[in-house]
């Protein structure tokens, strides 16, 4: 009998659904918006009952017409490092704290330098960064007692979405990385940073490899969907390990960028290392190893911000029509795509995003043409931290939203100076999410083995050597810009 798998991307603005064969070929997929809150500047929040309505509304419809009796598994790649608190009755106590959100300055100010990177690196192979779980948990536990008291379960996005699923209190290494509470060079909660947080290792979920089932569909919830009880829960991975399963990024010297609301640059590595530049984050991969990451806060969200909220339109394609070939490069224009503060490389919530170098002759093309090339140079700190590693990167695989550009992708490889190559499918964590559930259900061997056999490539864009060099010209000028600004920053924080 033929089999299906599903992948879920459990995303920052909606949820997207895959339905996907044995063979890897996609039979139907559908997506859910929610809503995201900033009740504050540089904070955001969801409901994560949000999510799981979503999510089940999402797999009524992607299952509508297939024969559903053939449904053997689920596995879901989240937007990470949220945190989700449930009291003693399962309920949500606060909305979640989101990754890209910035509340937690103080904390993780605290972090790194009263408890210390180096103390912080032993315990955890990381350093504290204001997105992440541990910091909102001090923050919880200093700004809402009454409410950190109440505390039974912690989760993450996906892990929420798991339980309310499968009944089974869980998360997978990958994810469970991006919390400062897991040992990830050891693949345990670290008892210091629980201890640190006023957590408990009861209250935290159990711990499992991506790859692996943690159950199967609580009755009630198989019976709502019209899909059999067998049907599996994969532990699933955080959106970026999700992502590199789907566009097989599985191998030590690989490389994928995501161009979703983040950035990121997802590089694995077979065995644990850090950066001790601190810029890109250490760990766990959804097949079992490690991966180094570098991620910027808003990515393909400063080019949404910039066309639907300020130019009041959705036809990006009509927008980026102006934009001239012999205009790349050579932009006096400049944009900081910090408009959620930034991760890789500043670690500053404080930081905010700006148009620098505007003349009276300068344009909306010109300024259109910024947001992109800005996003681009942010990237390219990740990748230069990578290369102070002495990591090489020629070529890397590019999957999310802003992939669908052709001239974002050529922006991008010529300010990288690198080779794109896009996948088939460019549902990254959703493709991976559904592969994972394959390999759970036993229809591949391992993560590697399902990622080489079902991922197929499209084109690749290669760097043009002349523009490359104008725009390393660009790039060195962009990094002296957040340095420049970083007091004004601090100052109208
Ligand atoms: C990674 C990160 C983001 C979110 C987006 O560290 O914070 O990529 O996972 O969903």
């Amino acid at each position: 009998m033929p089999v299906l798998f599903i992948g879920v991307d459990l995303g920052t603005s909606a949820v997207k659904l895959l339905l996907m064969d044995e063979n890897g070929v996609i039979q139907n997929m559908t997506s859910r918006d929610y809503p995201l809150h900033f009740p504050k500047p540089g904070w955001s929040e969801q409901n994560p009952e949000d999510w799981l309505l979503a999510v089940l509304e999402g797999l009524k419809e992607l299952t509508e017409d297939c024969d559903k009796s053939q449904i053997a598994g689920i596995g879901a790649g989240g937007q990470m490092h949220g945190l989700v608190v449930l009291d003693e009755e399962d309920h949500v106590i606060r909305p979640a704290i989101l990754w890209n959100d910035g509340r937690t300055q103080k904390e993780t100010e605290w972090l790194n330098h009263t408890i210390g990177k180096k103390q912080l690196t032993e315990w955890t192979g990381n350093i504290a960064f204001a997105g992440f779980t541990a910091p909102k948990l001090l923050w919880m536990r200093e700004n809402e007692p009454d409410l950190f008291a109440k505390i039974n379960k912690v989760m993450l996005p996906k892990d929420y979405v798991n339980y309310m699923l499968s009944g089974v209190h869980c998360t997978d290494y990958s994810d469970a990385s991006g919390m400062l509470l897991l040992d990830v060079a050891n693949k345990r909660w670290s008892r210091e940073m629980l201890e640190l947080c006023g957590i408990t290792e009861e209250q935290m979920p159990k711990l499992f490899e991506s790859f692996e089932a943690v159950g199967t569909l609580k009755s009630e919830i198989a019976k709502e969907l019209g899909f059999p009880e067998t049907v599996v829960i994969a532990a699933g991975a955080g959106d970026n390990a999700g992502a590199a399963v789907g566009t097989d990024t599985v191998e030590e010297g690989s490389c994928n960028i995501s161009l979703g609301t983040s950035g990121t640059i997802f590089i694995p590595s077979a065995a644990f290392k850090t950066d001790e530049g601190n810029a890109l984050h250490a760990f766990v991969h959804s097949n079992g190893k490690f991966h180094l990451m570098g991620c910027m806060l808003s990515a393909a969200s400063c080019n949404k911000w910039w066309l639907e909220t300020i130019l009041d339109t959705d036809n990006y394609a009509e927008e980026q029509a102006p934009i001239a070939e012999e205009r790349l490069g050579k932009n006096h224009v400049f944009f900081l795509p910090y408009l959620m503060g930034e991760r890789a490389p500043h670690n500053d919530p404080s930081a905010r995003g700006c148009f620098i170098g505007l003349t009276m002759d300068s344009s909306r093309a010109d300024m259109t043409q910024a947001v992109l090339e800005g996003i681009s140079f942010g990237l390219r700190d990740s990748l230069e931290a990578a290369r102070a590693m002495g990591i090489e990167i020629h070529t890397s695989m590019l999957c999310g939203g802003g992939a669908k550009s052709p001239l974002w992708k050529k922006i991008l490889a010529n300010i990288m100076n690198i080779e794109l190559t896009s996948p088939e499918t460019e549902q990254g964590p959703g493709y991976g999410g559904a592969m994972l559930a394959a390999v759970a259900c036993g229809r591949f061997a391992s993560v590697e083995e399902a990622a080489h056999t079902l991922v197929k490539v499209t084109e690749t864009v290669k760097p043009d050597p002349e523009l490359a060099a104008l725009y390393e010209e660009r790039y060195q000028q962009f990094r002296k810009m957040y340095p420049a600004l970083k007091g004004v920053f601090a100052e109208l924080a």
